[in-house]
């Protein structure tokens, strides 16, 4: 091999899918790949690198060897086995005698106990009575938030920013851990592009550089860099792998793509997580090229632990150990042996490791080693936690939505809002922010007064009680000038039969009860309300409570039950009218995109939805939120998003461009509709108005070697200036994104590789300097490797995935 050659040959090693930390861990990192990747002839069973310290260090590892030593096999097994003795969040749920198992070590981990008192039960049978006293895991659903309640995951992707990720991080450890909870079911780094898919509320939407981002700064804000704090928890990254990915949206399907789509997209945010040293991975439910995730030695071994170095231990979902069944891979036993030897080390309420494992050990078709490894890093994430040293929690006061907690999830919702349009109404201006002009407001929509709608999908220890309205909150702002009519059900027709009987609490008769709502009834009286106001806010969407979150895919993404219909109905008053969304995913909002003046996406935006929104109305907080998933057109453009493949046949223009010849109608697009985005990725608008100077490059050209060579460091700076033009102050988030021009595999048309959020005065300019090195140019070639080559890269900056300010670098032989 050349120099050249075996540079180009080191630096994709290097960079292939490792963490850089120093020279000599550099080295560490690139012996144990030459092992992996069979150059250097030894085994592939050699250590990686190993991204948490706490769960690799020697004292851990010790007391995790000196206890292993004395386990029987029962207890070894018992430590895989992981319960539900609260709630099910899936079929199946095991009704066993929790004590007694506790008592005998027989379960390692319950899931979905909750409370200092409920976790010190269990505890103590588990620590008192059970032979080795080893402690019980506790783990459960902390989403976006414990007790206090903020804005969904893809609200928070929506702030762009970090900071607001790992306050909602810290707000739910600190809460779980007074709830005996040391491990959360959280992140969910999947990538989702798909709005079918009702689980794109749990995630930080279709970018893997924005979700990297995001995925490291809950793990951070989880773990604190140190699983031992008292007010730290254990993270779960879930769903491993690519569940985001489900063919056709539909929940729990099959997902199937490249392996280089698998990696550079699917893979990347598990990967920054893992980097992050994330404790704990939960395998999905999802096959991944026809092998179920759960029983996949290729991304749960080779992958998550050769490449990655992952020492910490895998989960399943709920029951998906014993679901492999329908994969059809094998009868109970046979999937239980595949899934613990492809890498699931806890059987999350599948109740198969607990009556199958050990007699095939004993009969010799899974060696004991296999198990001792598995206990090794569910013990290895007890000890790192503190659990053996103190396993119970100290009985504290009941939970209370305090003041501060309430600032905080008013200001993190405040910074989830995306302003989608405001555009002047002719005789009035922009009719946001609100102002004191306004002398009548009228409130209008089913999402405007739901308590329980604010919470979100994933609220498991929410309580809607806490939760503050629009309505509640803007009656405080404006007293009697506000008016209020309801205007329709969520649901109407069919939908609001089958709320009924989706219901968990049908009645034992099998036949819900329901009243069809009247909506012709209701929607005339929001009209007559909206005719006594200057302006009509209405807060319409999609039920949180029964749409969204998990099995929850929809083959329509506009607003449920009649609300498109009163929408139409209050603007066909002429007032003017404000549409607040409140969605857990993209809806379909075209027609509403073309008539209504000014519309705020606000998701699920938790216990302080309605003050956080009446601020961003009236102006005291100007918008910064920018879209983290593209809004469609229409839901045939779905699976839609913004770092499209190129195609031989790219549309030129809008549908208006599409003559009826050869030329055009060749092309790549839908005949009745338009290929773009409805509002793309990155959109968002504030009430000040940002100007971008135009971008300039440290240097233009950068030698192929020395790109190869750089690691983490940067190969070039680019820089712009960002002003304020308006008359307020106003935070912008500055993206920067790559075109690669020449690569020897199809590259996006645009991919984010970097932002920033500016707070401006108004006049105030600021310069914005993004580095490009490896981290940021590289990609995987046809061999897998992550690698730069010889090419151009176009990089455009600006407020959105449209940014026009452009310049470029070359990298050249
Ligand atoms: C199933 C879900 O897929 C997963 O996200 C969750 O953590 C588990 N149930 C436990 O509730």
């Amino acid at each position: 091999m050349s120099r050249k050659g075996r540079l180009k040959r080191t630096a994709e090693i290097y960079h292939g899918d490792t963490m850089r930390i120093s020279v000599r861990r550099r080295l560490q990192v690139l012996v144990s790949l030459l092992f992996v990747s069979g150059l250097a002839g030894v085994s592939a069973a050699q250590p990686g690198p190993r991204p948490n310290v706490q769960l690799a260090s020697k004292e851990v590892n010790a007391r995790v060897e000196a206890l292993l030593k004395q386990m029987t096999l029962e207890e070894k097994i018992g430590q895989l086995v992981q319960f539900s003795a609260g709630f099910a969040t899936g079929p199946g749920a095991s009704n066993l005698k929790w004590d007694e198992l506790a008592a005998k070590g027989q379960v390692g981990s319950f899931l979905s106990v909750v409370g200092a008192d409920a976790t010190n039960h269990y505890q103590h049978l588990a620590v008192e009575k059970s032979r080795l006293h080893i402690p019980i895991l506790f783990g459960m659903d902390v989403i976006h938030g414990h007790r206090t309640t903020f804005p969904v995951p893809l609200a928070l992707a929506a702030s762009w920013d970090p900071q607001v990720i790992e306050t909602v991080a810290r707000s739910g450890a600190v809460e779980a851990r007074a709830d005996g909870i040391a491990w959360v079911f959280s992140p969910m780094v999947d990538i989702a592009r798909d709005p079918r898919w009702g689980r794109i509320i749990e995630s930080a939407g279709e970018d893997p550089y924005l979700g990297s981002a995001v995925a490291r700064a809950w793990v951070n804000g989880y773990q604190q860099d140190d699983l031992s704090k008292p007010d730290s928890v254990a993270v779960s990254v879930k769903h491993f792998a690519a569940y985001g990915a489900a063919i056709a949206g539909r929940d729990y399907n099959a997902a199937d793509m490249s392996e280089l789509t698998l990696r550079q997209v699917y893979l990347e945010p598990y990967r920054a997580a893992v980097e992050a040293g994330a404790a704990t991975m939960m395998s999905s439910f999802n096959s991944i090229n026809g092998v179920p995730a759960t029983a996949n030695p290729f991304t749960l071994t080779r992958i998550l632990r050769k490449e990655w170095g992952f020492d910490g231990f895998v989960v399943s979902d709920w029951g998906a150990v014993a679901e492999l069944k329908n994969h059809s891979i094998g009868d109970g036993p046979t999937v239980a042996r595949k899934a613990l030897t492809a890498g699931v080390d806890m059987d999350m309420e599948g109740g198969l490791y607990g009556t199958v494992i050990a007699g095939q050990v004993r009969a010799g078709t899974i060696s004991e080693s296999v198990v001792d490894e598995a206990v090794r890093r569910i013990l290895r994430v007890k000890f790192a936690l503190g659990l053996f040293d103190h396993p119970y929690t100290p009985v504290g006061p009941v939970y209370e939505a305090t003041p501060e907690r309430r600032a905080m999830a008013r200001k993190v919702a405040e910074e989830t809002f995306v302003l989608l349009k405001n555009e002047p109404v002719e005789g009035v201006g922009p009719l946001l922010p609100l102002t004191a002009k306004v002398k009548k407001v009228a409130l209008i929509g089913p999402m405007a007064d739901a308590q329980a709608e604010m919470l979100g999908a994933w609220a498991v220890t929410g309580d809607a009680k806490n939760a503050v309205t629009l309505k509640t909150a803007l009656a405080q702002r404006l007293g009697d000038r506000l008016l209020y009519a309801k205007g329709c059900a969520m649901e109407s027709g069919d939908d609001a039969l089958i709320l009924a009987h989706a219901s968990f609490d049908v009645p034992a008769s099998g036949v819900a009860e329901t009243s069809i709502p009247d909506d012709d009834k209701t929607i005339a009286e929001a009209v007559e309300t909206a005719k006594k106001a200057d302006v009509a806010i209405l807060a319409l969407g999609e039920s949180a409570t029964w749409m969204e979150g998990e099995a929850a895919s929809r083959t329509t993404l506009g607003f449920t039950g009649a609300q498109e219909r009163l929408l139409e109905s209050v603007v066909a008053t002429g007032k003017p009218v404000i549409l607040v969304v409140l969605a857990g995913r993209p809806l379909e909002i075209k027609w509403a995109a073309a008539h209504v003046p000014a519309i705020l996406e606000a998701w699920s935006p938790g216990i302080e939805a309605g003050p956080a929104l009446v601020d961003v109305l009236f102006g005291d907080v100007n918008p910064s939120g920018k879209l983290p998933a593209t809004l469609p057109r229409a839901v045939g453009q779905e699976p839609l998003y913004y770092a499209q493949l190129p195609t031989g046949r790219p549309a030129h223009g809008d549908l208006s461009h599409m003559p009826r010849n050869a030329d055009e109608r060749f092309m790549s697009r839908y005949l009745d509709e338009e290929n773009s985005a409805l509002f793309p990725f990155g959109w968002g608008l504030s009430y000040t108005r940002f100007s971008y100077a135009q971008p300039t490059i440290s240097r233009a050209e950068v030698p192929v070697r020395e790109a190869l060579e750089s690691g983490h460091g940067p190969l070039a700076t680019v820089g712009v200036d960002v002003k304020n033009t308006g008359s307020v102050a106003g935070t912008e988030v500055v993206q920067l994104y790559i075109r690669n021009t020449a690569a020897s595999v199809e590259q996006p048309v645009r991919e984010l590789k970097g932002f920033t959020r500016v707070t401006l005065a108004p006049g105030e300019s600021k310069h914005v300097e993004f580095p490009l090195g490896f981290d940021e140019l590289s990609f995987y070639n046809v061999d897998v490797k992550r690698t730069v080559e010889p090419t151009t890269y176009k990089i455009f900056v600006g407020g959105s995935s449209l940014a026009t300010g452009e310049t470029e670098l070359k990298v050249a032989e």
